[in-house]
């Protein structure tokens, strides 16, 4: 056995478009696994396609159940079964505190940032839970440093950030033994697409499109560097492989080490 992931036949990384997702299904790859990937972007669908055409790719809303059974049958109808369920899906809110968000814009922000962030996350694993099951497989959900700050994202990211927290600790609790669940808690990061909420009209607004977002990110992090999703992708793979198989509930924090600043 060479690979970290030699032997393990399927994974869905969901949100695996573009950004750190997409550097975990390059990781993956790499290391010996097979990977399909749901995406609801038509172009980053289109891209995958033409990037990696043995991954079968499915056009799918993460924030539905019947999209998310649709490419966890892909999955397991191509590869035979389903060892890992990545979660990489999301979106932001710039920031909004709030203070700064109308009345009239709570209600649609919350239940898009909610869905995307949040709820997503449960119809993928709902979807995933029979062949994990099956297989003894793992979870693993994307945090962020938001999940454990305030200040990294404004009142309903850090709360949409916070609430995957939940989901990671609840879900790790409620499938034991038979399915791993952690996450992975990323610093600001390098080179993603991460949009913001349509519903506060920011969906065409990018992060890392921030003017002087990499010297940002580096001047916040003890360990002085701009991450990348490749940075982040290893701590996917350590957690996606059996050498994790003592390791539930639990977290990797690629961050730069913001917490001990
Ligand atoms: N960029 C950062 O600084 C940062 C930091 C910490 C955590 N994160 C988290 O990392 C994860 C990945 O974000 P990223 O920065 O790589 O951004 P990204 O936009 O590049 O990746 C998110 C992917 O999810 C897809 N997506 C969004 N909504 C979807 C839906 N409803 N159905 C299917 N696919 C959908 C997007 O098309 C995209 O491919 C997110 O959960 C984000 O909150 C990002």
């Amino acid at each position: 056995m060479t690979g970290w992931m030699d032997g393990q036949r399927a994974l869905v990384v969901v949100g695996g478009g573009s950004g750190i997702g997409r550097a975990v299904v390059d990781a993956f790859l790499s290391e010996g696994a097979q990977v399909a990937v749901p995406e609801h972007d038509r172009a980053k669908v289109d891209r995958l396609a033409a990037d990696l055409p043995k991954v079968p790719v499915v056009t799918g809303d993460a924030t539905l159940a019947a999209d998310n059974r649709a490419a966890v049958d892909r999955a397991v109808q191509q590869f035979g079964g389903l060892d890992v369920l990545v979660g990489c899906v999301g979106i932001f809110d710039f920031y909004r505190g709030l203070t700064e968000l109308g009345e009239d814009e709570i209600d649609g922000a919350f239940d898009e940032i909610f869905a995307v962030n949040v709820k997503s996350h449960l119809h993928s694993v709902k979807a995933a839970l029979p062949e994990l099951r099956k297989s003894r497989g793992s979870v693993i959900l994307t945090e962020s440093t938001s999940a454990y700050y305030p200040a990294r994202g404004g009142v309903m990211y850090v709360a949409s950030k916070h609430a995957v927290r939940g989901l990671t600790t609840a879900l790790a609790h409620e499938l034991a033994p038979e399915v791993r669940v952690n996450a992975v808690a990323p610093g600001g990061t390098m080179n993603t697409d991460l949009r913001g909420a349509d519903a506060l009209g920011l969906s065409d607004k990018r992060l890392n499109d921030m003017p002087g977002r990499e010297a940002e990110l580096a001047g916040r992090v003890p360990l002085g560097i701009a991450m990348s999703g490749t940075d982040h992708a290893w701590s996917y793979v350590f957690l996606a492989s059996r050498r994790a198989r003592g390791i539930t509930g639990d977290v990797v924090h690629s961050d730069g080490g913001i917490r001990i600043k």
